[in-house]
Order: C-alpha cells, then structure tokens, then sequence
C-alpha cells in the first residue's frame, strides 16, 4: 500500500509499505483523505523534537472501518461504517488520564509524531478511539474535524461564553477556527496576526468580525475601542509567537482568561505581577479531548465551516511535493488534503 513518509528532514516520499495486521483492540481502517497539518510541515523540516525517523505522517484522518474487534467496540461501530480517529494514545492509567484528561497524558503518543500517523492506504487503530461521521458529510470535511477539535479545545479550556469578546493570535488554521468557533457560540471575535493575507483571507473567506494586524497598528488600541475600554474576556493564542504570548496578558480584561494553543519554541518571560493585578487565568491547551463529535456536528452544520480553509486536495503520489511546496510558500496555503 501507499504511504506518505518523512525519511529524515527533508527528505519525503510517497512509498511501498506491506498492508499492516490490526493487533488484539485494534479496527483496521481503509483511509480515504488525510489533512497536512502544521506539524506534519514541522515534521518535515525537523524542528519538532519529538518526531522520531524514519515517520509516515497524518493525523487528521477519516476512513471506513473493515474490521473492527467485539471486546473493543463501546460505540458499537460496524463494518463498513464512516469514522474519523482519535489520533491522540494515551496509558489509560496515569494522574491525566485518570481524571479524563487524557490529551496531556504523560506517556501520550501522537499519531505521525511519535508514532507512525494515517497517510497511508490502511491504518489500525484502537476500536474504542473511533467516532461516527454524520450522514452527507464529505471525507475532506471530516479530515478537518481533527483540528478543529485543538481550537474547541481552547476555547472550552478558556470557558468562553455567548456575548463575549475572544481576541485569536495567530490566523493559520488553528486560530482561524478558534476565531470561527468563537463566532458560533455567539461571541464577538477579535483576530490578530502580521500577514495582512491571512487576516483578508479571515475577514472575506471565513466572514471574522474583526481583524488586526499587529504589525501596522496598535491591537491593544483596537482592542480597546472595539469592547468600549473593556478589553477581551478571553484571549485564546494560536500563534505560538512568543511577543504574541507576552501581549496576550494586555489583551486580556480584569478577570480576563488566557489559553496558551500555540507551541513556541523558546520560553517566553512574562510581567506576572500583570497577573496578579488583572487576576487573569492562564490555562495551557494540549490536543483535545471528547471535542471530536461536538467538532464533527459543528462542521456537518455548517456553524463552523472548515470547508472555507481546504486550499487544496492532491493525491498520495503529489503529496510529496505538495509538502515540499508549503515549507516554501506556506503563505499559500491553508489546509491542504490528501485523497486516498
Ligand atoms: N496545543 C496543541 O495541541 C496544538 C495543536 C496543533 C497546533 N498547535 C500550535 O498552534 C499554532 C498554530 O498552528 P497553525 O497550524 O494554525 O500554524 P500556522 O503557522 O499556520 O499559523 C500561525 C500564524 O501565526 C501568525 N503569527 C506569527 N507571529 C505572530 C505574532 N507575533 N502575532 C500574531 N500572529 C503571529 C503567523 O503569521 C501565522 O499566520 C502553532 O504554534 C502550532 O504548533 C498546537
Ligand atoms: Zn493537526
Ligand atoms: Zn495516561
């Protein structure tokens, strides 16, 4: 069968690799489209340090079940039947996990990261780690369930309510879909980000109420003016920029909550005593968990409309050079889809 795999930084190829056998819990899954994500690119230009090589990539899966075994089927899935993944392994055993945080589990395993992911024509996967995919759902809007289930997450770690104000840094994918999930519960969204292509791309494609680029104006000015001197009640940070991280306790009001999404690279020194006056909550959000059916339901209804970031949709055979292609212009893209 197929696959998609990073043989070391750099170096990527669609290759020939034997059908694997599910084990004991395992379903055996027929891939049918598999999204490129951020860490995936990150993957191939070796600056996630917890990808092992060689990797077969993808995560972000939906496919059809052709097995699935009776002693690890809770949601009684059945031959034949349309599921995407949940990508994220986890101990079942440790503190984390025990408490049904098992996104931040301690001996957690992500597909395509630390483990070999989905790209690929045939995949097994724990039986109990599969969700349904709603009727007249295409395979690609499934495929994106995945991350936007990472945005969800931030949000419902942020407790973000009808009628407020969520400030989103970053306009990739993950903070486009934080913007437009905040906008489906009713609240007012606030995007920054210093590519003026991206926040158009948010404003006309995505419908965003507001946008800022941080690099030509003043965001806690507009902020400012846009909540009449309230400042946001949550500021969710998918850019993983550290000055986004630092001005994201400026954006936050009094009583105001934070959620640090994006991973930065170096750590980041911060003004804590801001903290303490605004008595602010900073939360971190890793992954998800139980977010893939409110993800998929929001996406079926269109409330949260993740088709608008699909740039593309290539084959198994293109998908080398695709990726090779967005580490050089990731400007042009959004989400980009492989079809099995
Ligand atoms: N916590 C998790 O589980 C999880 C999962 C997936 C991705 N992530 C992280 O979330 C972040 C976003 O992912 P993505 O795929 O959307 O990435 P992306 O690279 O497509 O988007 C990041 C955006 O941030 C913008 N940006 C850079 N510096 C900025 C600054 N100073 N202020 C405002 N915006 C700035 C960039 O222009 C870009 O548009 C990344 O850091 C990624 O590693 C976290
Ligand atoms: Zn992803
Ligand atoms: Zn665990």
């Amino acid at each position: 069968m197929k696959a998609v795999r990073i043989i070391e930084p750099f170096k990527v190829e669609c290759i020939d690799v034997p059908k694997p056998t599910p084990k004991p819990g395992q379903a055996l899954l027929k891939i049918m489209a598999a999204g490129i994500c951020g860490s995936d690119i990150g993957a191939f230009r070796g600056t996630n340090n917890l990808v092992s090589y060689p990797r077969i990539i993808g995560h972000e899966l939906s496919c059809i079940v052709e097995s699935i075994p009776e002693d690890n089927n809770p949601k009684n899935i059945k031959v034949g039947d349309r599921v995407v993944v949940e990508p994220y392994l986890h101990c079942d055993h440790c503190y984390p996990c025990s408490i049904g945080r098992t996104n931040c589990c301690t001996s957690l395993q992500t597909l395509g990261v630390h483990t070999d992911g989905g790209m690929c024509e045939y995949f097994c996967h724990p039986g109990h780690m599969l969700v349904k995919i709603p009727e007249g759902m295409t395979w690609e809007q499934a495929a994106m369930a995945e991350p936007l289930t990472i945005s969800l997450h931030g949000i419902h770690r942020g407790g973000f309510k009808a009628g407020e104000y969520c400030v989103v840094t970053g306009a990739g994918p993950i903070g486009l879909a934080a913007a437009m999930t905040a906008q489906a519960y009713n609240g007012h969204a606030i995007l920054i980000d210093i590519v003026q292509e991206r926040l158009d791309f948010a404003k006309n494609v995505a419908g965003i109420e507001y946008v800022i680029n941080s690099s030509v104006e003043d965001p806690v000015k507009r902020i400012s003016e846009i909540t009449n001197g309230t400042m946001a009640q949550l500021v969710v940070e998918c850019s993983g920029a550290n000055s986004a991280i630092r001005a994201a306790l400026d954006y936050a009001c009094n009583a105001g909550r934070i959620t640090l999404t994006g991973w930065p690279k170096k750590e980041t020194s911060l003004p804590t005593d801001m903290i303490t006056k605004k008595e602010l909550d900073i939360r971190g959000g890793r992954n998800s968990a139980g977010e893939f059916e409110e993800a998929l339901e929001l996406i079926h209804t269109r409330r949260v409309d993740m088709e608008k970031l699909l740039t593309k949709v290539v084959t198994a055979d293109e998908a080398p050079a695709t990726i090779i292609d967005i580490e050089k212009n990731p400007g042009n893209y959004m989400k980009v889809i492989v079809k099995f």
